[in-house]
């Protein structure tokens, strides 16, 4: 058996989708714990592009069985929407399994989430607009629907009554806006119930029988360890658990199964959303990583903040995740850059230390300290044997490596599926 977990090591973004793609090929199941259409997953396969946001990207072959956890969030308009994309793409849905307990995003959260945002007005949190905190909200309040509840209509009704009486004071007291009626969104929901309907099963059940069978599964991670709730930059987080630990609530699966947890991380580092980031380039340098990036978001297209990578970030993304090996995306965006700055410390007052300030007060009050490492010019994404790398992207990588205390294993050197370099 091998259980593997794939994770964000940054602020969501880093390629997770194009790393979970290329190394669960001898996956059985391929397993998305967390979050929901806030997700924005990139596969390129050969001339096609897929954007995934609540698929697991095993989905491209066939014979997997793709799980969504208990732990996601399901919009139904949006899964559904996704679904038929893929069909229309003639990728078979037959092995796609939603878990009966995963909360449902309902329209009012994603109206609650547009009203939030609006009211914090220069302090907002730049959410994707998917309605994710206030369903995690109401479902940590114990009001929230889950999808086996939608499955018998009385039964819906029945909580939808119940929860709409608390949903509908919000909207009208606080926010003096129309409230949302049980007939209303029963009726929109319906053909949306249709599609999902045999799909949901006891996921638990089948991670079980997975993990008897000595199957390989593969936990696709989404967002990124700054944007975890507890180990984030907080309150500029998502009001989920990204981090490895949210596999084991948000599967169901025991964490004495688990053999490998993968970082993936950026080779600089990117942020969609407001909120803290020490080492972002607001100059020429940033925009022309976001230019040979493509840094713009897959689902919100907003463009995403870029800056330098930050060393005490992926220690703290290997101490809390249990990393036992990174996988580092977009090397080949860093060709050509003269000198390679990296942040190795920070100043705190008059002490310097390794640890990322996640807290804001700390975030203000400290400065990042560089290294600058010699850059390379060659064009590098037709590489494929690391010690064909140029010597100066070789030491980048070993500093990452010394200054982590994990290998890094997996270069990514373009967005293709095959444009990885394997190191040992
Ligand atoms: P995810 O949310 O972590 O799956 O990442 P996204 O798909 O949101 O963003 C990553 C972007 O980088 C996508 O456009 C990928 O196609 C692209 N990408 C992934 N790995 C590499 C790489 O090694 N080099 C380059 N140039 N692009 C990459
Ligand atoms: P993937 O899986 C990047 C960010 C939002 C915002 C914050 C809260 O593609 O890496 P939310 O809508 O979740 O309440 O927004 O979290 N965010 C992401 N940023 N990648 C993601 O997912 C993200 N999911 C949420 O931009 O700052
Ligand atoms: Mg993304």
């Amino acid at each position: 058996m091998s259980v593997k977990i794939v994770v964000g090591s940054q602020w969501g973004d880093e390629g997770k989708g194009k790393i979970t793609d290329m190394l669960s090929q001898t996956a059985d199941l391929v397993v998305r714990f967390g979050g929901g259409n806030n997700a924005g997953h990139t596969v390129i396969v050969g001339e096609e592009k897929f954007e995934l946001h609540l698929i697991p990207s095993g989905i491209l072959y066939p014979e997997k069985k793709c799980i969504l956890g208990n732990g996601v969030v399901i919009d139904p308009e949006a899964i559904v929407e996704e679904m038929e994309g893929l069909e229309d793409r003639d990728i078979s849905l037959d092995n796609l399994f939603i878990d009966e307990s995963a909360h449902i995003v309902m329209p009012y959260h994603r109206k609650l989430d547009g009203l939030e945002e609006a009211r914090k007005g220069n302090g907002k949190i730049g959410t994707t607009g998917k309605g994710i905190g206030p369903v995690y909200t109401d479902k940590v309040a114990r009001r929230g629907i889950r999808i086996m509840d939608l499955l018998d209509e009385e039964r819906f009704k029945r909580k939808l009554s119940d929860v709409l009486e608390y949903k509908n004071l919000e909207i009208e007291k606080i926010y003096n806006e129309t409230p949302f009626t049980v007939e209303k969104i029963v009726e929109d929901m319906r053909p949306y119930i249709e599609k999902l309907r045999p799909h949901v099963k006891n996921t638990a059940l089948m991670i079980e029988e997975a993990v008897k069978k000595d199957e390989k599964l593969f936990f696709e991670g989404a967002q990124g360890t700054l944007l975890d709730i507890d180990y984030g930059t907080y309150p500029y987080v998502t009001s989920s658990h990204p981090t490895a630990g949210g596999v084991c609530t948000g599967a169901g699966i025991g964490p004495v199964h688990v053999d490998d947890v993968i970082g993936v991380a950026k080779a600089y580092v990117t942020r969609v959303g407001e909120g803290p980031f020490p080492t972002e380039l607001n100059n020429e340098t940033g925009e022309m990583l976001r230019d040979k990036g493509h840094e713009y978001g897959v689902t919100t297209g907003r463009p995403r903040r870029c800056g330098w990578l930050d060393i005490p970030m992926l220690k703290h993304a290997v101490r809390v995740n249990g990393l036992t090996e990174i996988a580092l995306t977009k090397m080949d965006v860093l060709s050509g850059l003269k000198g390679i700055k990296v942040c190795t410390s920070y100043r705190n007052k008059d002490s310097v230390n390794d640890v990322f300030p996640c807290d804001l007060q700390r975030a203000s009050e400290s400065k990042a300290i560089y290294e600058t490492l010699e850059g390379w010019t060659e064009d590098i994404s037709e590489i494929r044997i690391f010690e064909k790398l140029p010597l100066n992207a070789q030491k980048y990588i070993e500093m990452i490596e010394e200054a982590c205390g994990v290998p890094v294993k997996n270069i990514g050197v373009g967005p293709e599926r095959n444009e990885v370099i394997k190191k040992d």
